[in-house]
């Protein structure tokens, strides 16, 4: 059974996706050790209490350098015993010691099909809003591994979601979660907890 930590700073609906697939067997070879958030008083921490997760804050603000952010970071999900970290709408850049000690076991979900709509700044609502003001008639979410790159990781899963007229940001986010984030986030956890993702020349390749 791996252990699963799950890093938030917001609603946590992706954290509930993932305490669901665990409670419905989607998620079968995984258990979430613990939630780490990066803010005081996100929701998703209420959301680990009510499940009986472990839950802690870490947060950028409470250290003078990411370096020491980076640090503490790391050695919580040391002392966690993580196996693999999920990034669930984590908003703190990540530093370079936790991306060697967990390389290509952390996990980001993105509101939007990669290459579109990522990078430095793009982050919730903001993605939403830049698609509606761009046109795109189709986005989605993407699963992938987390690299140096912010957003050029190697991809795991991405699902489509079709844009309507009349759409406003926070609807079509509400949609791109329902139709996929809280689809292929838990698969793809599900996927790295069975053994079955492999990274071979920065691409991911799932194993029969
Ligand atoms: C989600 O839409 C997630 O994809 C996004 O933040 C939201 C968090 O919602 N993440 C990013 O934009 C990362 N660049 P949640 O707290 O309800 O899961």
């Amino acid at each position: 059974m791996l252990k699963i930590a799950v890093l938030v700073s917001g609603g946590g609906t992706n954290l509930q996706a993932l305490i669901d697939a665990q409670k419905n067997g989607i998620i079968r070879n995984g258990r979430i050790c613990c939630v780490i958030s990066g803010k005081e008083g996100a929701y998703a921490l209420e959301r680990a209490k009510q499940n009986d997760i472990p839950a802690y804050v870490v947060a950028r603000k409470s250290y003078s350098s990411v370096a020491d952010f980076d640090h503490a970071l790391t050695e919580k999900l040391k002392e966690a015993g993580a196996d693999v970290v999920v990034l669930a709408g984590f908003l703190s850049i990540l530093g370079d010691e936790i991306l060697s000690v967990f390389e290509n076991q952390i996990i980001n979900i993105h509101p939007s099909l990669i290459p579109s709509f990522c990078g430095s700044g793009y982050y919730g609502l903001r993605v939403h809003e830049e698609a509606l003001k761009y046109g795109v008639k189709v986005t989605g979410a993407t699963v992938h591994f987390v690299s140096k790159v912010v957003d050029g990781g190697a991809i795991i899963a991405q699902k489509a979601v079709e844009v309507k007229d009349g759409d406003t940001p926070e609807i079509l986010q509400r949609r791109v979660m329902e139709q996929a984030e809280w689809v292929i986030l838990p698969r793809a956890v599900s996927l790295f907890c069975d053994g079955k993702l492999k990274v071979e020349n920065g691409k991911v390749l799932i194993l029969e």
